[in-house]
């Protein structure tokens, strides 16, 4: 996450477009939202449009407006999100979600920055920076062809990649903590101390197939109905109290064209040592001791495989 801001900090400045790209709820949104603020346009408006929530026949009339009588119902022009972005920035969300036909149009806005709205035939010149943001992985979209590739390297230009938040499990005690502050005070329940260290415990080896947002509302939850004063295991869904660590392997699937077993092992093996240094501040001692190997074999094999 040091790394995301320092990107952000270091490409706010121009405007070059920059995709976010990272599972549903790790924050995209607000790393958009912080890129904005850091730039020089951050008096100007930053403009969303979440491409996957308006319908796909009103997108591009949305995106660059229309013309009076463009369509039926259109009984007055109308200035579209690019033209109300100007000086500032375009937020594209859930654009892996875009219908086709505006891809092309895209390209065209990326490329030329100019467009031209629903309906009518002038073309209209903007001054804006281009972010788009999507829990798709726009790679592999590409490739099924259902993104178009020549518009995937105009939005790949700076790439944003966020973790998902079990892959930086050292954030989950800091946000829950930033949680547990924020919701005190919405609450007004200041009589709560803070959790337990078995609740934190249970939070830092969750999976959190729900990332930040999920975490977030299970720290809510336990501010509104804990009785404290400290908020423990009975506080957290009882889904998350009964997550065992074997709760990945249980899930493990057998594709049909079956799997490379040693390479699989291989693969939950460094899950896991990767999972135990990030949870230690890669402590050898303490990771050491949560696989139940001791310090040698675990330097070794962190060595051996390059983690
Ligand atoms: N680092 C963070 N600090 C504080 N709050 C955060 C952080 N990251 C995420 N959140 C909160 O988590 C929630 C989800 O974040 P956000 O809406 O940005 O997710 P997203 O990546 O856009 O997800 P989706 O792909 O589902 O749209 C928001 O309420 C946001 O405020
Ligand atoms: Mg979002």
């Amino acid at each position: 996450m040091r790394e995301i801001l320092a990107t952000i900090g270091r490409v706010a400045a121009s405007s070059c477009t920059v995709l976010v790209t990272g599972p549903s709820g790790t924050g995209k949104e607000l790393i958009v939202a912080a890129l904005h603020d850091a730039s020089p346009r951050a008096s100007q408006p930053l403009v969303a449009v979440n491409c996957g929530a308006i319908p796909e026949n009103l997108v591009e009339s949305e995106l660059f407006g229309h013309a009076k009588g463009a369509f039926t119902g259109a009984h007055a022009a109308r200035q579209g999100r690019v033209a109300a972005a100007e000086g500032g920035t375009l937020f594209l969300d859930e654009v892996g979600e875009l219908p086709a036909p505006v891809q092309v149009n895209l390209l065209r806005l990326l490329q030329q920055r100019e467009y031209s709205p629903v309906g009518d035939s002038r073309t209209v010149k903007c001054n804006i920076r281009v972010v788009a943001a999507t829990n798709r992985d726009l790679e592999q979209e590409v490739q099924n062809g259902r993104f178009r590739e020549d518009l995937f390297y105009r939005l790949d230009v700076i790439h944003v990649r966020v973790p998902a938040l079990r892959d930086r499990a050292s954030d989950i005690e800091l946000l829950a903590m930033h949680f547990f502050r924020t919701c005190v005070e919405k609450s007004g329940r200041t009589e709560l101390q803070g959790f337990t260290s078995e609740a934190l415990e249970i939070m830092t080896g969750y999976e959190w197939p729900g990332n930040v947002r999920a975490l977030e509302n299970v720290v809510e939850r336990a501010v509104l109905l804990g009785p404290g004063p400290y908020l423990t295991a009975d506080d957290l869904p009882p889904r998350m109290r009964h997550e065992l660590p074997s709760g990945r392997m249980a899930a493990a699937a057998l594709p049909e064209g079956g799997i490379d077993l040693r390479s699989a092992v291989e693969l939950y093996e460094n899950e896991l040592i990767r999972k135990a240094l990030e949870k230690t501040g890669r402590n050898k001692n303490r990771a050491a001791q949560l696989l139940g190997v001791n310090r040698t074999t675990l330097v070794e094999m962190i060595k051996r495989k390059g983690l």
